[in-house]
């Protein structure tokens, strides 16, 4: 199989773009509403920590990976904490709304620059075999939190 992290990730960035297309497009205070949050909030928060570990934290160990990591990871920090204003809103307000359109734009900027740069500085970092590798092991893990956050 010639599946790559890079594809694995890639996956999880077009269904948060979709999820987000959908969520602010949702009807204040319908339960289509409070379900795709759910969902929004799952894939980011799974999608996020597979990443971290299977995609950072190996190149975190390079000295070329060190600023990229830590920015991403950075703005991984400040999405969860937009999940958290969003979540404490009432859904059916002008402020939800505002809010939820702040973390599309963030999580769109994120996905952009983990697209046009990050995966660029990481595969000069990661060997051939190690992308396939990867790409298993973040697949695992990403369907692993998925199942233990939707249990929550
Ligand atoms: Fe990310
Ligand atoms: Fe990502």
């Amino acid at each position: 199989m010639n599946d790559t992290i890079y594809d694995a990730l890639r996956e999880s960035h077009e269904l948060q773009r979709s999820l987000l297309r959908k969520l602010l497009r949702s009807k204040p205070g319908t339960q289509e509403r409070i379900a795709l949050f759910r969902e929004v909030r799952i894939e980011l928060e799974a999608h996020e920590a597979a990443e971290e570990r299977y995609l950072y934290a190996p190149i975190l160990m390079d000295d070329a990976g060190l600023s990229s990591s830590r920015h991403a990871l950075h703005e991984h920090h400040e999405i969860d904490e937009l999940v958290e204003d969003v979540q404490k809103l009432d859904p059916t307000g002008d402020a939800w709304l505002e809010k939820a359109k702040e973390l599309s734009k963030e999580v769109h900027h994120h996905l952009r620059e983990e697209e046009s740069r990050f995966f660029q500085v990481s595969g000069k970092i990661l060997g051939d075999a190690q992308k396939k590798t990867l790409a298993g092991k973040y697949r695992r893990d990403y369907a692993r939190m998925h199942r233990k956050l939707a249990a929550e």
